[in-house]
């Protein structure tokens, strides 16, 4: 990884027991004290009991929506801010928990960054933001944002305030908006969903949608490598998509998992849906440009595919196989 590491910083995860959260956590640790808040809504404890016990580690179970308990945490010299409500999917059904978490429980942490002094944020955005872009690959000057989940739209809002934010107080905010991140610790998306549908029944696997949605993948050690060489060379309020230049489709997927679990004939059976997309909300054709993180001097380690197919290497030895 050609990151620059922070070091000697008092640098504050929320959402680090998560899926990039503990994998940013795993990067920082040792040469920076790491405190995570994390209420563990959507992931226990597995990932950060290895960082149990290290003096540089300190782990706080607050939810960022209790903006009381947030306010008390003591000052940081940077907060990387990943907390959130993660199922893109859920939003149709229930809308209110992405403002609540996402855009809400960001201003109650940009609050605690105000009244503490903390200078700077790193946040984790999505491409969702942008909607059913027209311009293939996205970026980050595209508009107008239209997005079409709620998750996206919540996003959108937080985005938002971490500009106003910096322009009334002085603090700078990182916006980096991923594309699909995949890899180890990862507790959802279609990998995971694939290996979990085929542990049940090895003969049959049903895809959502028709297949042919096409998002760009990326590792999750090129997400973390890439956010912090921006942080190292950006020292302004700005955002910078963080993606692949290619693309891999869902039936790809499908492939690769299969192989990967070594079964042989595999019947895909596709849900349909509406315009052959997953889910209500879903975009079925996402990339994002990456010429600003290029420019910055960054080059992932894996394409799209490659990430893809390391991650289903890596979700196999997790979840275990069949
Ligand atoms: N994984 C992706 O492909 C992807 C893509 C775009 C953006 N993101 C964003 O990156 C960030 C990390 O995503 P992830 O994939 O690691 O998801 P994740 O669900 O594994 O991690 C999110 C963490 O936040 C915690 N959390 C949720 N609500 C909370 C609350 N109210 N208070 C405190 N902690 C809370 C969860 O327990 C979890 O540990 C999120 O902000 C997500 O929206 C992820």
């Amino acid at each position: 990884m050609n990151a620059h590491k922070p070091s000697g910083l008092d640098i504050l995860v929320t959402g680090g027991a998560g899926f990039i959260g503990s994998n940013v956590v795993d990067f920082l640790l040792n040469d920076n004290r790491v405190t995570v808040v994390d209420n563990l809504r959507n992931v226990d404890e597995r990932f950060i009991r290895k960082f149990m016990g290290n003096r540089n580690f300190k782990f706080l179970k607050v939810d960022i929506t209790d903006r009381e308990a947030i306010a008390s945490i003591p000052g940081h010299d940077l907060v990387v801010h990943l907390a959130a409500n993660s199922d893109v999917r859920g939003g149709s059904e229930d809308p209110v928990t992405d403002f609540r978490i996402n855009s809400e429980g960001t201003v109650n942490i940009l609050e605690y960054m105000r009244k503490r002094g903390v200078p700077r944020i790193m946040f984790a955005s999505s491409s969702t933001v942008y909607g059913e872009a027209k311009t293939i690959p996205t970026p980050e000057t595209y508009g107008p944002y239209l997005p079409i989940s709620t998750y996206g739209a919540s996003k959108m809002a937080a985005e938002g305030f971490i500009s106003a934010y910096s322009h009334y107080y002085g603090l700078t905010g990182l916006i980096f908006r991923f594309a699909n991140i995949v890899g180890t610790n990862s507790t959802h998306g279609v990998i995971f969903d694939f290996i979990n549908k085929l542990k049940k029944n090895h003969s049959e696997l049903e895809i959502l949608g028709d297949g042919t949605q096409r998002k760009s993948y990326l590792h999750v050690n090129d997400c973390v490598g890439a956010m912090f060489h921006v942080n190292a060379i950006s020292k302004q309020t700005d955002i910078y998509n963080l993606g692949n230049t290619s693309m891999t489709s869902v039936r790809r997927i499908a492939e690769y998992v299969t192989t990967g679990l070594k079964l042989g004939n595999v019947n895909f059976r596709f849900a349909g849906g509406i315009d052959g997309r997953g889910w209500k909300g879903d975009v079925k054709v996402a990339q994002l440009g990456i010429e600003k993180l290029s420019a910055a001097g960054w080059k992932n380690r894996y394409s799209s595919d490659e990430a893809v197919e390391v991650a289903v290497t890596e979700a196999i030895s997790q979840i275990g196989a069949l």
